[in-house]
């Protein structure tokens, strides 16, 4: 059967900042930029009119502490971009990411039990210093912050274990039984990861994301973390980045008969866009090669910098 990539498969990851009229460029990052609340529903009037109806919010904060507190209070940006959008646009499906990593000053996911590991260099074992426990509690309290601002759907990315168990129980328990989550179920420890932590300022500051992201060599623990985050409650899976890992967006569609959303992620772009500067291909016709493919893999929904492009060449 052919497949065809159509504006339904799209999502549109937004980076939200503070100020007026803000859009900053990102050195590496070329066709996105960070956009303070104004500029970002502009954005996003232009991207309704090509037709994308899914958006993804990352907030990029200016405070950070050890425990990424500005995550979840009332004046974090990602809260008053969520109620600004949904006033605006009610119809518009907002995703909102839900992690510190942009929020904490070591640029962890997780709240470390200490700050400094014990051992540096290129492997350290920050896994064992996440302290669970807080992190858990502190991505609770930001779901409901996310919730409370009008956001369908919260998509937990910090690779916490029991994360969605415990995300669901706060959500239900606040009152907020209709918000659905997007469990990051299969997120690998990536190299394709450049271009987005530049633009969230969320490089982490030693060690690295390989204590509790997946390591690409073996596609087990992915399928297993997909079977967990259905069975704790997620509305929908999720396997990033996208081109080195179709099998694996493969095998979940095989394995599971469960809503799919697959994260075509910043260097996959960016291969794309500093391709098609050289002239080494044309833009368009890679642009939906890529998202075909994924799209074939298996996907329902395709996070992508691409979405708003695709979006114009679909119309
Ligand atoms: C943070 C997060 C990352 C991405 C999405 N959420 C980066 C990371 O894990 O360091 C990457 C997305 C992209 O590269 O486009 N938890």
């Amino acid at each position: 059967m052919a497949i065809s990539l159509n504006k339904d498969n799209l999502v549109y990851p937004y980076f939200v900042v503070d100020g007026k009229n803000e859009k900053q460029v990102i050195r590496d990052f070329p066709g996105i930029f960070r956009l303070s609340i104004g500029s970002l529903i502009k954005d996003i009037e232009d991207a309704k009119r090509l037709g994308i109806g899914k958006v993804l919010l990352f907030g990029v904060p200016k405070h950070k502490d050890d425990s990424g507190m500005s995550a979840y209070d009332e004046k974090n940006i990602v809260v008053r971009a969520a109620r600004e959008i949904k006033k605006e646009f009610p119809g518009l499906v907002v995703i909102t990411d839900l992690c510190l990593c942009a929020y904490t000053a070591h640029g962890h996911c997780g709240i470390l039990t200490e700050v400094r590991p014990r051992h540096s260099g290129p492997r350290s074992d920050l896994g064992q210093s996440i302290d669970r426990g807080r992190t858990l509690e502190a991505l609770a309290r930001i779901a409901l912050a996310h919730a409370e601002a009008g956001a369908d759907w919260v998509a937990p990315s910090a690779m916490a274990k029991k994360q969605v168990r415990v995300i669901r129980k706060a959500l239900d328990k606040g009152g907020f039984k209709k918000t659905k989550i997007l469990g990051y179920s299969a997120k690998f420890a990536s190299n394709f990861y450049g271009p987005f932590r530049q633009a969230a300022d969320s490089a982490p500051a030693f060690g690295d994301r390989s204590g509790y992201q997946l390591n690409f060599v073996s596609s087990g623990p992915a399928l297993r973390e997909i079977a967990d985050d259905i069975s704790e409650g997620a509305d929908m899976v999720m396997v990033k980045p996208a081109l080195g890992y179709l099998d694996i967006v493969n095998e979940a569609r095989r394995k599971f008969d469960f809503p799919l959303a697959v994260y075509n992620v910043s260097g996959e772009y960016a291969f794309i866009k500093y391709g098609a500067k050289k002239k080494l291909w044309d833009e368009k016709k890679m642009v939906f090669e890529v998202l075909t493919s994924i799209k074939r893999a298996g996907a329902d929904w395709i996070i992508t910098y691409h979405a708003k492009d695709a979006a114009k060449w679909l119309s």
